[in-house]
């Protein structure tokens, strides 16, 4: 049995728990963010451990390299390690923007979030869209604002920058002292000490400087009269401007704290981990279809959030990321598995330390355990004790790339058939049917996945295939009160009209001013942006 799942009451086992993720724009900080984290908590040694676990951009053509790479990056995929009484559970999220549907599945299955900024390039692309995902859930975050030691953006403009491009409220707990050369470390609001920068890429304890007050002349012969003013001045208008930090509109998604550092000479990353620990929330609830789960509920439930397929094709067998939400999963009971209507049991349940994965016996609400799985799953599903009731939110999201699957061999076409349904529960990509003829139109966000798919198809399943672009670039879910007009809708629009993988009608766009045409033609009809409005289950 692994140490890390000592037996222990489930209630305080619960509490202990700190399940999070860490998002960025790629190349902002967060491999390096991640592996200072695992070197306070003990969990690796040296330095440089956790980064094979990065898709690396120059490799985008190779894609089987991106999939080994991807392998590695599932044990690695749950990063747990012990700190100041805590049990931290780091839920790794693919860079890659080709896999950022990973990462969206990925942050149903954590309480809190940890988003690093490049304090050079700000708010990017990539930032925005991940920020939209953890809006949508109130998802609570913290920003830590990296590579502070190299000349970036004005910290009072950073931080105008964040409210209005992610459409939240900020608080900053730490203020910078200079920047680039000049940066001399930061002032902890929250805790009201002094941390001064000395590059250290390896130390791993810090020691902060306490000063009696601000105004005192301490302050001045420690950082040098002018930075001292600058520090005076701006902490004054920092406290005029931003409200003091309220833990409560943290936990419900509404101002996100921000701390400043930098992450690969360890600077400030000890700040963000104390601070995590105390105000980050200990694993929340989760709506059903049915009720609210809470973590409390004595019995076991639990949702399948992230499907990695076996790197080796000879072994068909996948791996299903549970996320439990409520009470104690042990190994060897019976729980049912709700869309499947049977009972099921895993052997080998399995933790996903650093580097190592173990067997484990038992875990509780925010622990993330993988269970082998020969083609039951899909995510979403849901297990429980024997309630009938599904875990909502699990989104899929508009793809931006459009292409129809076609089959070059037609004597294979059963193995076809079966091979992309498979990739597709993985999550993959998600799959159309349009009519006549039942062709599949195949949706991704990145070029990277088509690549992916013919490769699996041909050596997994033995399915030659090619990938014909088509023009579409939104895919939306129709719902409507009004039939008829939904039924108009459908005879007018039937070149365009496709059912996704759960039989809900979906409206393929070719551009956005056709789309905001049909919008204004047919009120009745709503189109929605994700698959978030509807439940995962099909009665
Ligand atoms: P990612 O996972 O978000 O994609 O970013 P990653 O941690 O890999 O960091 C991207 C690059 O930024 C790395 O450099 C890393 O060393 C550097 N970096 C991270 N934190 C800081 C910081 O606080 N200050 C400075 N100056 N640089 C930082 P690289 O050259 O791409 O990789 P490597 O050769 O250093 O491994």
């Amino acid at each position: 049995m692994c140490g890390l799942f000592v037996v222990m009451k489930h209630s305080e086992a619960t509490e202990k728990r700190r399940t999070f993720g860490i998002i960025s724009h790629p190349d902002a900080g967060k491999t390096t963010l991640t592996e200072k984290l695992l070197l306070f908590g003990g969990a690796i040694q040296t330095a440089g451990a956790v980064k094979n676990n990065k898709i690396k951009k120059a490799a985008t053509s190779d894609f089987m390299e991106i999939e080994k790479q991807r392998g590695i990056s599932v044990a690695t995929s749950v990063m747990a390690f012990q700190y100041q009484g805590k049990q931290i559970n780091i839920l790794d999220t693919p860079g890659h923007k080709d896999f950022a549907e990973d990462t969206f599945r990925t942050l149903t299955a954590v309480d809190s979030v940890i988003l690093v900024i490049d304090c050079a390039n700000g708010v990017e692309e990539q930032t925005e869209k991940l920020m939209e995902v953890c809006r949508m859930r109130k998802t609570p975050v913290i920003i830590f604002i990296n590579k502070m030691d190299r000349e970036g953006k004005e910290a009072f403009d950073l931080l105008d920058e964040l409210e209005k491009s992610l459409s939240i409220r900020v608080c900053p707990l730490t203020w910078p002292i200079g920047m680039g050369d000049r940066f001399q470390g930061v002032y902890n609001i929250y805790q009201k000490g002094l941390n001064l920068f000395s590059a250290n890429k390896t130390k791993i304890s810090q020691d902060v400087v306490s000063i009696t007050s601000l105004e005192s002349q301490e302050l001045d012969e420690l950082v040098g009269e002018s930075p001292a003013t600058e520090l005076r001045d701006e902490l004054a208008m920092v406290e005029g401007v931003y409200d003091a930090f309220n833990r409560d509109a943290y936990l419900k998604g509404d101002v996100a704290p921000v701390f400043f550092g930098s992450a690969v000479n360890n600077f400030g990353v000890k700040e963000l981990l104390d601070t995590f620990c105390e105000i980050s929330p200990s694993p929340r609830g989760r709506d059903t279809d049915k009720r609210r789960i809470e973590p409390s509920e004595e019995k076991f439930t639990g949702f399948v959030f992230k499907i990695h397929a076996n790197l080796d094709p000879k072994h068909r067998d996948r791996i299903a990321f549970l996320r439990i939400v409520s009470g104690k999963f042990e190994r060897n009971q019976f729980y049912f598995h709700v869309r499947g209507d049977k009972k099921m049991k895993f052997p080998n349940p399995t933790s996903f330390m650093a580097q190592d994965k173990s067997v484990i016996d038992e875990a509780f609400p925010g622990d993330v355990v993988g269970l082998y799985d020969s083609g039951n799953f899909k995510i979403g599903d849901t297990l429980t004790e024997g309630e009938r009731m599904m875990f909502q939110g699990i989104p899929s999201f508009s793809p931006e790339i459009f292409q129809e699957l076609e089959n070059l061999d037609p004597l294979k076409s059963k193995q076809l058939d079966k091979g992309i349904r498979q990739l597709i529960d993985e999550g993959v990509a998600q799959l159309f049917i349009q009519q006549p003829g039942n062709r599949k139109i195949v949706g991704t966000v990145g070029q990277l996945q088509f690549e992916v798919i013919a490769y699996r198809l041909m050596h997994e399943y033995g399915a030659n295939c090619r990938f014909v672009p088509r023009n579409y670039v939104k895919a939306c879910w129709l719902t409507s009160e009004n039939e008829e007009e939904m039924d108009r809708f459908k005879k007018a629009k039937f070149n365009h009209m496709a059912t996704d993988k759960d039989e809900n009608w979906v409206f393929l766009a070719e551009t956005p001013f056709l789309l905001s045409m049909a919008e204004q033609d047919y009120p009745n009809i709503t189109f929605h942006k994700s698959s978030e409005f509807k439940l995962q289950r099909k009665d």
